[in-house]
């Protein structure tokens, strides 16, 4: 393989060298240091994961994926259809920065109360009238659960088997945030004792193995994720939250506006600073 290397030393050239007549590969080496310049886009359409939000919200309230399989069956009964008027409900925000603000927004137009727990609350929410609780107060409390703060060591499995036992029993819980902030085959024994009402994700801890990529035709070897799939009373949609017209128009606005700053030898505003 051809490597470049880059900050090389004297002696990086000697060991490297040694090291490689053995492996033949193809090593040019370089004094100056590799200067990458990493950008991001750090926000781009907040509601488009909050409506998706909404969308498995709804979608699981009044059963709309089965009711949709079985009029194409011709089959018109209505029973195990039962769904419930949001107004009036609890709704509990986990993080509420620009989407969790946004389903918040949503919620409360839907005339749900809204809890919210996040350690910095946001003026915006605290307007609307939420109301900030701990956790454990706040999963007590919530007839639906929806998990919008970032994955951190602190946050991983933070609906883990305990706090899955603190929430409503039948409540609903939606993780459109990232995979791990639940612990899947927690949520799973919680599913099958009936303790978890309904369960919408739009991400999975393990979905870098299967997401983005038509696997119809492959034995699907992920047994936590196939259990997940058989629950009626489950619905899994592939990462999408992002994926709408507006959001892809920013994400590609703002990639092509760092590459023209960076043309223009600025740094681009959204660099990653080491
Ligand atoms: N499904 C999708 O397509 C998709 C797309 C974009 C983002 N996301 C996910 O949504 C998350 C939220 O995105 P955002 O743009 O609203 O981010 P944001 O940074 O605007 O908001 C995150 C909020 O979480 C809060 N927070 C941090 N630690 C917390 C904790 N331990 N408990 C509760 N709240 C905590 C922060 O204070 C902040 O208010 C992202 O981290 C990402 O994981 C998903």
């Amino acid at each position: 393989m051809r490597v470049a290397v880059f900050s090389s030393k004297p002696y990086d050239v000697t060991f490297l060298t040694a090291a490689n007549r053995a492996r033949g590969h193809d090593l040019l080496f370089l004094e100056p240091r590799l200067a990458l310049t990493v950008t991001r886009v750090p926000a781009y359409s907040p509601h488009a994961v909050a409506e998706h939000t909404i969308a498995l919200i709804l979608a699981l309230n009044r059963k709309v994926h089965r009711a949709w399989a079985r009029i194409r069956e011709g089959n018109f009964s209505l029973d195990g259809l039962l769904g419930f008027d949001l107004v009036g409900r609890t709704a509990g925000v986990v993080g509420t920065g620009k989407i969790g603000a946004a389903v918040a927004r949503i919620l409360t137009g839907f005339g749900c109360r809204v809890l919210a727990f996040d350690p910095v609350p946001s003026p915006e929410c605290l307007a609307l009238g939420t109301s900030y609780v701990p956790l454990p107060d706040l999963l007590a409390a919530s007839d639906i659960v929806s998990l919008h703060c970032p994955l951190t060591p602190e946050t991983r499995y933070l609906l883990d088997g305990a706090a899955l036992a603190r929430m409503k029993p039948g409540a609903m819980l939606i993780n459109t945030g990232r995979g791990a902030l639940v612990d899947t085959k927690a949520v799973i024994e919680a599913l099958k004792a009936g303790q978890l009402g309904h369960l919408g994700l739009d991400v999975y801890e393990e979905e870098a193995a299967l997401f983005f990529e038509d696997r119809s035709w492959r034995i699907l070897q992920d047994d936590v994720f196939a259990r997940l799939l058989t629950f009626p009373n489950v619905i899994v949609t592939g990462h999408q939250g992002f994926f709408t017209a507006e959001a892809l128009t920013a994400i590609a606005d703002t990639t092509l506006q760092a590459v023209t700053e960076f043309e223009q030898g600025r740094i681009p505003t959204t660099a990653i600073r080491a």
